[in-house]
């Protein structure tokens, strides 16, 4: 990939994100949404995990539930690309813009996105993965945005990326807070907070 710089205040957590994955194989930034539409999004997660409108991931004909919540035991519930809730449309216009800028400044050639909200149960962890599947590989880069209000190390929660086979960096889900890495080649793994819930955006950057 090729890169260049740009001086843009606007655009100074774009380049902490693509530089970060350029330089160490991950970005990640603490203040990629606003609060604001942080508490809003959060509100919103909230909201629909109390009304029951949450599901675990994958299911469709081949869904094994038991199999399935050895591997993963979050909730989630997809964003519409075209939403008109105004939380969700100034984070993917900010994630709109971000896609821009990765195709200008990298020749990224994404043209494509999905989001999903997801919620981790007291307990509920996503075992070591890969984002991207054998049978599609339309997703090229994972976005995760934290939701959570006053996260602390000692909730536990992080997030490993699994960078080579030495090498392991570890992240707090912290409020605000965006992870950026690629998904055909960062194995990760969520760990169980055993104090609390856990909620965030994560989605990703397609090529299809
Ligand atoms: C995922 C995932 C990471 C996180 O949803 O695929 O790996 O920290 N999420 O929530
Ligand atoms: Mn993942």
């Amino acid at each position: 990939m090729q890169h260049h710089p740009s001086p843009n205040p606007e655009e100074q957590q774009f380049e902490l994100l693509i530089e970060g994955l350029l330089e160490q194989q991950y970005g990640f930034c603490d203040d990629f949404i606003d609060p604001e539409t942080v508490a809003g999004l959060r509100d919103n997660l909230l909201r629909f995990y109390d009304a029951g409108a949450m599901h675990p991931a994958g299911v469709g004909r081949h869904f094994d539930y038991q199999k399935n919540t050895q591997v993963r035991g979050d909730v989630i519930r997809w964003i519409e690309p075209d939403s008109e809730d105004p939380f969700e449309r100034r984070f993917l216009e900010r994630v709109q813009a971000f896609i821009r800028y990765l195709n200008q400044s990298c020749y990224a050639g994404i043209n494509d996105f999905e989001f999903h909200y997801a919620f981790y149960e007291q307990h509920s962890f996503y075992k070591r993965h890969l984002d991207q599947f054998k049978s599609n590989k339309g997703r090229k880069f994972s976005l995760v945005t934290y939701l959570n209000e006053n996260w602390q190390e000692s909730d536990g929660g992080n997030l490993s990326l699994y960078l080579d086979a030495t090498k392991q960096e570890d992240l707090y889900p912290v409020g605000g807070r965006t992870v950026f890495f690629k998904s055909d080649e960062i194995e990760h793994e969520v760990h169980p907070s055993h104090t609390r819930y856990r909620i965030s955006i994560a989605g990703w950057l397609k090529r299809v």
